[in-house]
């Protein structure tokens, strides 16, 4: 009969040292990804290996091609944070459940968003410079200070990237499913609700490293306000309307 602490310690070792798939008793430790309770994501293969979990904060952009329009997504800007030895059971440092979940609604509502921004402006970026330093996120509170894991972007022809560079691991992805967030996810600062829950696989192109499959799990914030609201009318650039919405969620990586 194996120990329990034996268990949990073989688990943590899987995620930590990105070991060979899990055999055996330990399976049942792997983290298991989140579920809406409705439409569910296609769930990763059961040889996936999970690498790492990260919280993110940051901005969905929109723009709206007129006041009536629906507004269309243009691409995010995040901090991620790792929160993986944060997961129930994992280490010693672990949170409970309840705690782990509640995660990205704590930091939305507690932290401003991580970027630089135009001093005029509450939830844009600055383009040229979005990225602060690489600071860990210290004193959320009831929380351990959660260390800087990379950042989440979209490159230069539009695909979502998260450059994982204290880990040296990259995804350049592609959206393969999405599922609406639960009814009763965070609505985020602006009431606008929570962004759809993600499946992001490798674009095939040979440009990710260590990973290759991403979800966006436990979505706070994030959704676009209305095209013709006060809010983004006064963003106006160049004709086209623009808005950012501050969110947060869990990224959740795996190498498949
Ligand atoms: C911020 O101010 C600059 C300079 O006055 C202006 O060009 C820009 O449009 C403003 N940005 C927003 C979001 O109001
Ligand atoms: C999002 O909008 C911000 C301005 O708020 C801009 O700095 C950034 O480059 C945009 N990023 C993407 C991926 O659209």
């Amino acid at each position: 009969m194996v120990s329990t602490k034996s268990l949990l310690l073989a688990a943590f070792t899987t995620i930590t040292a990105y070991a060979a798939p899990t055999k055996g008793p330990c399976k049942s430790l792997t983290p298991t990804l989140p579920t809406t309770g409705g439409d569910e994501l296609v769930a990763p293969s059961p040889t996936a290996r999970l690498k790492k979990i990260v919280i993110g904060h940051g901005i969905q952009n929109y723009t709206c091609s007129a006041p009536d329009a629906t507004p269309s997504a243009t691409g995010a800007l995040a901090v991620l944070y790792d929160v993986t030895t944060l997961y129930p059971g994992l280490s010693k440092s672990a949170l409970s459940s309840e705690a782990f979940n509640a995660l990205p609604h704590a930091l939305l509502w507690d932290r401003p968003v991580p970027l630089n921004r135009p001093s005029n402006s509450s939830y844009s970026a600055d383009t040229s410079a979005p990225f602060p330093a690489h600071n860990d996120l210290k004193g959320l509170a009831n929380y351990p200070s959660l260390k800087y894991a990379g950042h989440h972007f979209f490159d230069t022809v539009g695909t979502p990237t998260f450059d994982l560079d204290v880990s040296g691991m990259k995804a350049v992805v592609m959206k393969t499913g999405n599922v609406a967030a639960p009814k009763d996810a965070d609505k985020g600062v602006l009431n606008t609700g929570a962004v759809a829950w993600l499946t992001l696989a490798d674009t095939g192109k040979g440009m990710s490293k260590g990973v290759n499959l991403v979800y966006r799990v436990l979505t706070a914030g994030g959704n676009p306000e209305a095209c013709d609201s006060a809010a983004v009318s006064a963003k106006e650039t160049e004709g086209v309307q623009v808005q950012s919405v501050p969110y947060t969620t869990f990224y959740w990586f795996y190498e498949q």
